[in-house]
């Protein structure tokens, strides 16, 4: 279903204060400024049952930034979908860069994944984008259908449906160096036609991520094809992620 929505990504940030520290910050923001956007927050997954239990007054959700992609069973370390799901959370991202680039996630995992996620009703974010020098070679709109074709190709139909996409370009994670509304649009606009002409329709959810912020939401936000944002460093703050989730 297409809609608009933002989601913040901590990452690897924060610890139980700090972390009930910016769910009470985020509530608090939200009361002064209420959004009309679905917004959710993808803490660490020990910070998903105090973030379930903060949202339930408030207008968020929440949601995990990785899965196992295997059932339960002897898999030390491993956190499954059905416990995310159990803890009342409600998104999990599949295949972030970092996950493809630091643990070597390979597009059997990453279908797996998404095939975990939506056996449990959690609505997978499954992420794209392509790295510096496959930008400056000229071959990203390639690069990306790839990435597409090779989880889509182990998917039915209306698991494609299910999916929400983020379109994180690498060389635009935490540097600072946001694409450009146009460059976003492009890719965008390319995924749209390249899930409709797999499935049928394009009625699905595509997010923009990679230094995605209040100064630049607004311009991106207002392309046609882009539906939201996947949100990393000012998601650590509540004001700034607010007021990106108000820029539609
Ligand atoms: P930044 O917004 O910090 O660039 O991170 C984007 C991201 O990776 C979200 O998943």
């Amino acid at each position: 279903m297409r809609r608009s929505l933002v989601l913040g990504n901590w990452k690897q940030n924060t610890t139980k204060s700090t972390a009930l520290e910016l769910l009470t910050d985020l509530s608090k923001e939200l009361n002064d400024n209420p959004t009309k956007t679905e917004l959710g927050v993808i803490p660490p997954a020990l910070v998903v049952q105090m973030a379930v239990e903060q949202c339930q007054n408030s207008a968020f959700e929440v949601g995990v930034q990785n899965v196992s992609s295997t059932n339960a069973g002897a898999f030390t370390g491993e956190v499954g979908a059905d416990m995310v799901a159990s803890m009342g959370a409600k998104y999990a991202l599949v295949g972030h860069s970092e996950r493809r680039e630091y643990f070597k996630e390979s597009a059997d995992d990453l279908a797996n994944k998404i095939v975990r996620c939506l056996e449990h009703d959690l609505l997978p974010v499954y992420c794209i984008g392509e790295q510096l020098e496959v930008r400056q070679s000229g071959d990203y709109l390639a690069f990306i259908k790839n990435q597409l074709e090779e989880v889509f190709s182990q998917l039915q139909p209306e698991q494609i449906t299910n999916l929400v996409i983020a379109y994180e370009p690498v060389w635009a994670i935490g540097t600072g160096e946001t694409a450009s509304a146009e460059q976003a649009q492009e890719v965008h606009a390319m995924i749209r036609q390249l899930v409709h002409a797999k499935i049928g329709t394009d009625n699905i959810t595509i997010l923009y991520g990679g230094s995605c912020k209040p100064s630049n939401a607004k311009e991106l936000f207002s392309q046609p094809d882009i539906d939201g944002g996947l949100i990393g460093g000012a998601s650590l703050n509540a004001k700034d992620f607010v007021a990106i989730a108000n820029s539609f």
